[in-house]
């Protein structure tokens, strides 16, 4: 699977997204080395704070399914002329299970960005921290 492709099915998974309130639909293609890609959209909740990410649906579909391991690229896809990058809780949600994970973040004409996961959390807090 290319980055493109990896991309393509983050902007697609926008239509599954329920966002009555920020009307601000989000995709996410989590790629694993065995060639498995989990999925996700952003899921809104009218007790706000209950939002889920597409990101973290995403990783939640994945750990769920015995995939903890082995994560190539996670593709991002919003809706606005930025590139979405994951937000705060996504980055520490995803750096539990991996810290060298490659980011691509789009924006909805397609074109993307891509940096690592260590990249966008420095002197992150994970599993080594409490040892
Ligand atoms: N959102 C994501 O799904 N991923 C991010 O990394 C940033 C924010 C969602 C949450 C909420 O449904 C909407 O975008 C607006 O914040």
């Amino acid at each position: 699977m290319t980055d493109q492709e990896l991309v393509r099915l983050a902007l697609d998974m926008r239509n599954y997204s329920y966002v009555p309130y920020s009307r601000f639909p989000v995709g996410a293609a989590l790629l694993c080395a065995d060639g498995r890609v989990f999925t996700g959209c952003n899921v809104e909740n009218a007790a706000y704070g209950s939002t889920i990410c597409a990101e973290r649906t995403a990783l939640l579909k994945a750990v769920s399914e015995g995939c903890r391991t082995g994560w190539v690229a996670l593709a991002v896809a919003g809706s606005g002329e930025d590139f979405c990058w994951p937000c705060g809780a996504c980055r520490q949600m995803l750096y539990e299970f991996a810290p060298g994970l490659r980011v691509l973040a789009a924006r909805a004409d397609g074109t993307f960005r891509q940096a690592t996961l260590s990249e966008l959390l420095p002197h992150a807090f994970g599993p080594e921290s409490l040892e």
